[in-house]
């Protein structure tokens, strides 16, 4: 099994339980979010961990695929769902780069919390971008870490290397925002709650 699943395997009990970092931020970006979905969008959620936004969201669009890289996050999504009696999100166990749908043909894409974890982050944002239509949104939420914490590029390969931490990446807020204008976004809202915390960004395709 792949590093990075075991690890998160390991902690998705823990992880499922612990309260929210800071339920407010997190309670207005869902709001925000909302205000950009309709009945008939088809999304996609990957890196959706214990399932909550997808659930959240679920009674506002037409399906959901939500997928992540680690099997227990997603047997405790996929139990919270059947609870709440949610029909339209389908979790699967997969990772962003092997997810396939034909081009064009998602209306909303969620990335919450795992930007920052990805190795090839250039290439998911191209790829989120080609499987978007025209107008289709990407919601991210971001620890930008080289805004202040630029000293975590040194820490973070000892923490991984002792299973401590996923390897994060380090970057700045406008490195994220030349990213996603790189690849054909235009950034529509922008919050960033406060220091340390992550960045929230609704990109959209032209
Ligand atoms: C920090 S958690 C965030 C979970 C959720 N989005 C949230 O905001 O609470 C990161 C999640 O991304 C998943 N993950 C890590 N790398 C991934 C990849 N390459 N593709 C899909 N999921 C991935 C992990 O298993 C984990 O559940």
């Amino acid at each position: 099994m792949d590093q990075s699943a075991k690890f998160w395997n390991n902690i998705a009990e823990r992880y499922s339980k612990q309260p929210i970092a800071d339920e407010a931020a997190y309670q207005k970006k869902l709001q925000v979010t909302r205000e950009h979905l309709r009945p008939d969008m088809e999304i996609l959620e990957f890196g959706c961990g214990t399932g909550s936004t997808s659930i959240f969201h679920a009674p506002s669009v037409k399906h959901i695929q939500a997928i992540d890289i680690s099997s227990k996050m997603l047997e405790i999504a996929q139990s919270k769902a059947d609870a709440e009696k949610i029909k339209n999100v389908t979790f699967k166990c997969m990772t962003i780069d092997e997810f396939s749908v034909l081009d064009k043909t998602l209306d909303a894409v969620l990335g919450l919390s795992i930007l920052h974890l990805l190795d090839n982050k250039e290439e998911v944002i191209a790829k989120v971008h080609r499987m978007l239509k025209p107008g289709g949104i990407f919601v991210t939420s971001t620890a930008c870490l080289g805004d202040t914490m630029k000293f975590f590029k040194i820490i973070a390969p000892i923490g991984k290397f002792f299973g401590l931490m996923p390897m994060v990446k380090v970057f700045t807020t406008r490195e994220l925002e030349d990213s996603m204008t790189d690849a054909g976004f235009k950034i529509e809202y922008q919050w960033h709650p406060g220091k340390n915390k992550a960045v929230f960004m609704i990109a959209m395709k032209h």
